[in-house]
């Protein structure tokens, strides 16, 4: 393990004055996402983070909502869990990669973690078949994920079709989600298929549904995204929101709790429940609110004890991770429907290593020039696998990045040697995908080859 570098991304005006090895990207893209949609600034949170992922250390991941919950949650030993889902509809490629890895890191600091493939939404946004569903979902993302070192101890896979429980989360979720709302999200109109529109409302079931009593009960759970995805992140986070039978806040140095729909009698209980903690000229009762002069933390445990024991559902808000995307190899989009601009985990390693020889760099026109002025490292796909994938050691990759600013660097060398790593992960990968084929009854999947 190397070194901490804390601080990758400079955006924090009190760290501006510290030299920021990784990044160059423009802050203000990323100022507009913190200032605008409330997604809070990820270096904050570093230092507190014991052995911080890649991702993190190199500020690829660069915000988060309520990702303090799960830190809290990681250095205090209390229960925690990340998620997330792969709609099965083309081949898992290295952007796929990142989330694994993500999910994956978490279990091994101690998480629950669980990921869904999303066949609902296949089948009914892009027509795959459920046969189809099945088998890419088997042999393109489940083979990986178990291949990155994904476990059944704490892990756990499922599909939403074959899911009772997320789907019917998925209903009762539907109750509190109206057209106007998703339509101003995922672009619905009167021609999209009913289907499409309820698979929505799947994904936020897929991230709410680990909160139930028999997947553990509310706790934080951590949802790593790309930066694209926070409406969805937005929609369920007000959705757990308004699944609660009790809203807890604190104003004016007072704790609140509020309920609209919650009978006497959970009242009642309640306030029975919070006189155990706390004295009872502290706890004022009203219509529909009870007032606590109190620690916020404790009468938001009590308050969920006693909404699940009222048959409630005491969901908190989902955590999220928002990790910047790779580059196409040829610079623009990362697509599958460009071959040549993503690597998949299950292509032909030699192939994978021409693609990167063939990849768009930070290299300038002619060697002299290269020598003279340096290339370009944060303009480079090349140099992006390498900071995203290929290399794990901060200083390594430090190194590689002040010899291409040197000039010492020429990217023929530096691509071949991308290549190379490429090259020995992806075989490496691709044995270990063989092997997770022996695993998958692990995790209770029944598939025939
Ligand atoms: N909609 C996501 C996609 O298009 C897949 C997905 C389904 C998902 N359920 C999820 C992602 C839950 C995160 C969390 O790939
Ligand atoms: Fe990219 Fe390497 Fe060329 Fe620098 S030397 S521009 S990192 S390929």
């Amino acid at each position: 393990m190397t070194e901490t570098i804390i601080c990758p991304l400079s955006i924090i005006p009190q760290n501006m004055n510290t030299i920021n090895p990784w990044e160059s990207t423009t802050i203000e893209d990323y100022q507009k996402l913190f200032d605008e949609f409330g997604i809070s600034p990820f270096n904050k949170l570093l230092s507190d983070i014991k052995h911080p992922h890649r991702y993190m250390r190199r500020g690829i991941i660069f915000g988060h909502r309520s990702y303090d919950s799960i830190v809290d949650a990681m250095n205090s030993g209390k229960p925690f869990g990340a998620m997330s889902g792969f709609m099965p509809s083309g081949r898992v490629h290295l952007g796929h990669k990142m989330v694994m890895d993500e999910i994956i890191w978490h279990q091994q600091q101690g998480g629950t973690v669980v990921m869904a493939v999303a066949d609902m939404e296949s089948h009914s946004v892009r027509g795959i078949s459920w046969k189809d569903c099945l088998r890419i979902g088997v042999e393109e993302y489940i083979l990986s994920l178990i291949a990155l070192g994904f476990e059944p101890d704490g892990g756990r896979i499922y599909f939403q079709s074959t899911s009772p429980e997320v789907r019917d989360l998925a209903f009762e979720l539907g109750i509190k989600a109206n057209f106007s709302e998703l339509s101003a999200i995922y672009g619905f109109n009167g021609e999209t298929n009913i289907a499409h529109m309820v698979s929505a409302t799947v994904q936020s079931a897929d991230i709410l549904h680990s909160q139930l009593k028999q997947f553990g009960g509310p706790r934080p759970v951590v949802i790593p995204v790309g930066a694209d995805q926070d409406p969805h992140i937005r929609l369920t986070r007000g959705l757990a929101d308004k699944m609660n039978l009790f809203h807890v806040f604190q104003k004016d140095g007072t704790v609140k709790i509020y309920s609209k729909s919650a009978h006497k009698e959970a009242f009642k209980t309640l306030r029975k429940r919070l006189s155990v903690d706390f004295n009872e000229n502290d706890i004022k009762m009203f219509e529909g609110h009870i007032d606590v002069n109190g620690s916020l933390e404790h009468v938001r445990i009590a308050v969920k004890d006693v909404e699940l024991l009222v048959g409630g559902y005491a969901f908190m808000p989902p955590a999220s991770t928002y990790h910047k995307f790779m580059t196409g190899l040829q610079g623009g989009k990362m697509s599958s429907s460009i071959p040549d601009s993503i690597i998949a985990l299950t292509e032909d390693p030699k192939g994978a290593a021409r693609k990167i020889m063939r990849a768009k760099t930070g290299g300038r026109v002619t060697l002299e020039e290269q020598k003279q002025h340096g290339g370009l490292p944060d303009e480079c796909t090349v140099f992006e696998l390498m900071l995203y994938h290929l290399i794990e050691d901060d200083n390594d990759v430090l190194e590689i990045k002040q010899e291409c600013i040197n000039g010492e660097l020429m990217c023929g060398q530096c691509k071949k040697k991308a290549a190379e790593l490429m090259e020995t992960f992806l075989i490496e990968h691709q044995e270990k995908r063989e092997l997770a084929e022996l695993k998958l009854s692990e995790f209770g999947i029944d598939y025939k080859f």
